[in-house]
């Protein structure tokens, strides 16, 4: 099948030629740097397929122009879907794919390194080392152990922190609309409702879906209601956090660590190198004045073993929806 890939970068390219090269190289990739958005939307012409990722657009206009050229297949190479007007591909006759598992570990084990860099200042650490500056004054971190981690969602991921968080014998509580009682205590956490977890928790770390329910959980309520200088780590997506809140909670002192490798507004910021331009994004720039504030770009699912596994699922993908009209992992109107 011939499938445009947009917001391609080398590293897609090397990771899908291998996976393809390893099936035959039954799919035909035609690789482009564009975003995709209804300006993009007609390099996909005289292709079957598209694959994008988390910041291309899927609205409706796009998707109308993708429909009105032929393609009939939306492969996304990635877990989340909430770029996708997926009520608007349903009408199209647009089928929409993801990959709902790719490597739970790696934004797991991003997070916890968000947690040890900020806790014990390794960024500033290591920049004061090499200027030649080893005093200690500022970089006074806490002992993780018998500390309180609020995971919310306990899913793959979730999980997964909650279990490396065990090992440095924190308590773990959780909160998710849809508990998994068993996994949860199998690890010694245990499930508590959404009030006793801002209450109770001296790291939050966010491993939710961004759905209208999710959208702004972590708000101005909900950051009043935390300890002071809790800290708060998202590697979920960018929208579950108010940012403006978030900022006014580190300008009063009430938060006292943000690790972000997700941005409301990353769209267009993050995945470009913009280090010769300045930063338009006022809210954004505000962010990073903040000596306790870490961000990444979206890297936390950056592993050889994630991106191996993105391709594999995203051919396996297309090449189900080729024999048997249906992706192997299809996302409805109704979710993944
Ligand atoms: P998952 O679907 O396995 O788990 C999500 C969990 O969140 C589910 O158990 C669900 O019931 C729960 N949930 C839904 N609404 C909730 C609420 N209001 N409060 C608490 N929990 C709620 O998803 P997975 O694989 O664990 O991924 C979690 C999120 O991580 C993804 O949706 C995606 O947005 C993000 N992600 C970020 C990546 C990165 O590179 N930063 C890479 C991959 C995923």
């Amino acid at each position: 099948m011939k499938v445009a890939v947009f917001s391609t970068h080398p590293f897609d390219r090397r990771f899908f030629d291998a996976a393809n090269a390893a099936s035959g190289d039954a799919q035909s990739f035609t690789y482009l740097e564009a975003r995709l958005d209804m300006q993009s939307a007609p390099l996909a012409a005289g292709h079957q397929a598209i694959c994008a990722f988390v910041n291309d657009r899927l609205d409706r206009p796009t998707l109308e122009i993708l429909a009105g050229q032929g393609v009939r297949l939306l492969a996304l190479r990635s877990a989340g879907f909430n770029h996708v007007d997926l009520q608007a591909a349903a009408e199209l006759g647009l089928a929409v794919a993801r990959v709902p598992a790719y490597s739970p570990d790696a934004i797991a084990e991003h997070t916890v390194a968000m947690i040890l860099t900020l806790n014990r200042k390794i960024h500033k650490a290591y920049n004061r080392v090499r200027e030649g500056n080893f005093a200690l004054d500022g970089l006074l971190g806490f002992d993780l152990r018998g500390r309180t981690v609020g995971v919310v969602g306990t899913g793959k991921i979730g999980l997964n922190v909650a279990r490396i968080m065990r090992g440095f014998d924190c308590t773990v509580i959780a909160h998710d609309p849809y508990p998994d009682e068993a996994g949860l205590s199998a690890i010694g956490g245990a499930y508590v409702d959404w009030p006793d977890l801002l209450d109770r928790s001296d790291i939050i770390s966010l491993h939710c879906p961004l759905t209208p329910g999710t959208r702004h959980l972590i708000d101005a309520a909900a950051i009043a209601r935390m300890k002071p200088d809790v800290m708060l780590i998202n590697t979920s997506r960018g929208g579950v956090v108010d940012t403006r809140a978030l900022i006014d909670g580190l300008k009063n002192g009430r938060i006292g660590y943000v690790g972000l490798d997700v941005y409301e507004e990353e769209e267009g910021l993050f995945f470009s190198d913009l280090s010769d331009q300045p930063i338009r994004d006022d809210v954004f720039a505000r962010l990073l004045t903040f000596p306790n504030v870490l961000i990444t770009g979206h890297q936390a699912f950056f592993t050889r073993e994630a991106l191996t596994g993105i391709a594999e699922t995203t051919i396996a993908n297309i090449a189900a929806f080729e024999t048997d009209g249906a992706p192997l992992y299809p996302v409805t109107a109704q979710g993944g």
